[in-house]
């Protein structure tokens, strides 16, 4: 940031600095979503459309949103989302996330494709690490990631279903973004993920191509998490039926996640799936991601059923405008939004944030508090 630019004040802020700062190629891939982007668009949107249900004059003092989530302890139910190649953002890419995320004791998810190895990210970090594991396409290279994260120390494994195949992400075509020389997935030494980038020869059938062996079922999820000691979340649940087959399979967590709209256009928004999968987990924990970008969204999230949320855009936009400083205020940011939001609908801890929070018409409520 130059002298001249004004201080962002939110995430939004953040955004439009993002635009200026980044090319458009590396803009389109990183902002657009699949298509004409109407889920992209809806996951923020569905925020908005619930309402909130103030509730003044209660005790705040002793509050916390301290949490547990499968053993990795937090101070606040934000961790930073899985995201590709960040160099593309910043010359120093995740190695200025974890800096980020360790100065503010957040969480951060390492994405397969980072573009530095994973054993250096954890070399950098004095924070909780998950690795996000795309299934590669053959089990001893799966196995090799697996075991390369639990040697490093990451706390637990994500495994994305959503994205086998890439979604049409027509504005990056249009832009013509390509992958600069400089920047790879380093985690996979070159090796390109089983089906993704498909190209298909005019008159052909996409259900034809080769590539199509590769895919992964559920009996892959089910031989990966015998393969590991560390609790597996499965990333791209968008319907009670998957959620249920990622229990059945021994997932010990869930990630509710469109992936951020960039696969399939016209899903719903993930705020909007969400109460269909918290009614059939039990206790096992959800988490959602897409379209967060105030800290009433992650109040509005808790309160239907998420323990905690996931970021990924604007991460990638505090990096580009700042680096790891960008990155800390947009955490400090967002934090403070939830916080402030808690106490204004008379949260004082996690444990307060339930239904009662979201406005509903008063007949929706007969005779409480009343
Ligand atoms: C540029 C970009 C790259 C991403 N790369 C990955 C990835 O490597 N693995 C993954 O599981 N999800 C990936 N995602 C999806 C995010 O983890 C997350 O689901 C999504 O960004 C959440 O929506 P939000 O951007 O509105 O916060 C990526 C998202 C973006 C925008």
């Amino acid at each position: 940031m130059t002298q001249d630019t004004p201080t962002p004040t939110c995430l939004a802020d953040y955004e439009s600095l993002a635009k200026q700062a980044l090319t458009p190629q590396t803009w389109a891939y990183i902002q657009s979503g699949a298509a004409d982007q109407h889920t992209f668009a809806r996951n923020q949107q569905a925020f908005a459309d619930i309402q909130l249900s103030p509730r003044h004059l209660c005790t705040m003092q002793g509050g916390n949103t301290a949490l547990d989530l499968l053993g990795t302890k937090l101070d606040y139910p934000i961790l930073i989302a899985p995201v590709a190649y960040q160099k593309l953002a910043h010359p120093d890419g995740e190695q200025a996330s974890v800096l980020a995320a360790s100065a503010m004791r957040a969480a951060m998810v390492v994405s397969t494709l980072s573009s530095i190895s994973l054993e250096d990210i954890a070399r950098t970090s004095s924070t909780p690490l998950w690795f996000q594991l795309y299934l590669q396409g053959n089990r001893p290279d799966s196995l090799g990631l697996i075991r390369r994260a639990e040697d490093a120390g990451y706390r637990a494994l994500v495994i994305t279903v959503d994205a086998a195949l890439n979604g049409c992400r027509n504005a990056e075509q249009r832009a013509g973004f390509v992958l600069p020389s400089h920047i790879s997935a380093v985690n996979l030494n070159g090796r390109a993920l089983p089906a993704q980038g498909l190209s298909v020869p005019a008159g052909a059938s996409l259900f034809q191509s080769s590539a199509l062996a590769a895919l992964h079922d559920w009996r892959d999820i089910e031989w990966a998490v015998a393969q590991t000691r560390l609790p597996v979340l499965i990333k791209g649940i968008m319907s009670p039926h998957d959620a249920r087959r990622a229990i059945q399979a021994g997932a010990a967590g869930i990630i509710v996640s469109n992936h951020g709209g960039r696969v399939l256009d016209t899903t719903p928004a993930t705020i909007d799936v969400l109460p269909t999968i918290t009614d059939i987990t039990g206790d096992i924990p959800v988490l959602l991601d897409g379209g967060i970008r105030r800290g009433t969204d992650v109040l509005k999230a808790l309160a239907l059923g998420a323990r905690a949320v996931l970021l990924g855009r604007p991460i990638i936009h505090g990096l580009a405008v700042n680096g790891p400083s960008g990155v800390a205020h947009i955490l400090h940011i967002l934090r403070t939004e939830f916080e402030m939001a808690m106490m204004q609908c008379g949260c004082r801890s996690l444990a307060d944030i339930d239904k009662a929070v979201i406005w509903a018409a008063a007949s929706q409520h007969p005779g409480s508090d009343f």
